[in-house]
């Protein structure tokens, strides 16, 4: 079967991580190109140290590329709280051989789509704020053409979590998200709609902390401090919001979705960051739409393909 072509762009963050390690399952069906990093949970240092560290531990040779260290227009702002101070739950990994590529994310990414042959298309996974993609879409609009969809983890129909409006990845960089949107690049959409229900409980976390393997107990702890740190809202499970694109591209049948005209709010006021529209579904029917929505997932599937591809890994 021919792979995949796939580029990752991520904030790693202990969701982005846990993703990370689901595709390193999957090199057999992905062919991961490059790993891109963007500022996020953590500031653009950390988030790019994670992702060399990570990847390696998790045996994947993808060379990684920093991006941009903040949003288009606002300041940055990390999610300590969740992912802890160095973004991977306080959790201890071996520094990486692999050194980071000096060319600028943004531009390794246009590098990667180009080198591509003619008749070839890469996915893109984006589990990060849009900022890297949303600047390449402008950069190098012919680009565009080489991307055959960027299923990202962003945005919610459904309210926020970081404002009552507001999900994490659209309000650090709605501005980010409102080029994605509009770019005509086909987009699959999962927003907290969905990452909500694609949760792990407090016990397969425990478990996965007893497989014996470096890389099920770094999973297991990192997804541990979440779970600690995590509000009642969870009542005691951890969503693990990130590894929903990765999957959704292995596992497309164990998904609900639909597609909808979507914008961002980019105003200053309560709420920035929030998604726009989806509702008048017979607008959706009668004028182009540019989001495919993933709206429900099978939780027992989702936990299934998980747990096993990151057992499978750590054997
Ligand atoms: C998103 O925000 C980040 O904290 C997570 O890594 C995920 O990408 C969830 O809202
Ligand atoms: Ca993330």
């Amino acid at each position: 079967m021919k792979k995949r072509k796939l580029i990752i762009d991520c904030d790693p963050g202990v969701d982005d991580a846990v993703m990370l390690a689901l595709a390193a399952a999957h090199q057999e069906q992905l062919e991961i190109m490059g790993i891109i990093t963007v500022s996020g949970n953590q500031d653009i240092e950390k988030v790019s140290r994670n992702a060399r560290d990570l990847s390696e531990f998790f045996g994947m040779k993808a060379p990684v590329a920093r991006g941009m260290d903040r949003p288009i227009v606002r300041k940055p702002l990390y999610a300590p709280e969740t992912h802890g101070e160095d973004g991977i739950g306080g959790c201890v990994l071996p520094a990486a051989q692999k050194t980071e590529i000096r060319e600028n994310g943004i531009l390794f990414m246009r590098k990667l789509l180009e080198e591509m042959q003619p008749e070839e298309k890469a996915s893109i996974v984006a589990t990060g704020p849009l900022t890297n993609i949303a600047l390449l879409l402008r950069m190098f609009p012919e680009t565009a053409e080489r991307i055959r969809e960027i299923v990202f983890m962003g945005g919610s129909l459904s309210g926020g979590n970081v404002t009552d409006a507001a999900e994490f990845n659209f309000y650090e960089d709605p501005e980010a998200a409102k080029i994605v949107l509009h770019s005509g690049v086909p987009l699959v959409m999962c927003g907290l709609d969905v990452t909500e229900k694609c949760t792990l409980t407090r016990k397969q976390i425990l478990k996965m902390c007893q497989w014996g393997s470096p890389a099920a107990k770094l999973c297991g702890d990192m997804l541990g401090y979440c779970l600690e740190n995590s509000s009642e809202k969870y009542r005691g499970e951890v969503s693990v919001h990130d590894a929903v694109p990765v999957l959704y591209l292995l596992h497309p049948e164990i998904f609900e979705g639909g597609h909808k005209i979507l914008d961002v709010d980019c105003s200053e006021g309560t709420a920035r960051g929030a998604v726009l529209g989806g509702f008048r579904w017979w607008k959706n029917e009668t004028e182009e739409t540019n989001v495919y929505v993933l709206t429900d997932a099978d939780k027992k599937k989702f936990q299934e393909y998980l747990i096993t591809s990151l057992y499978e890994l750590a054997q």
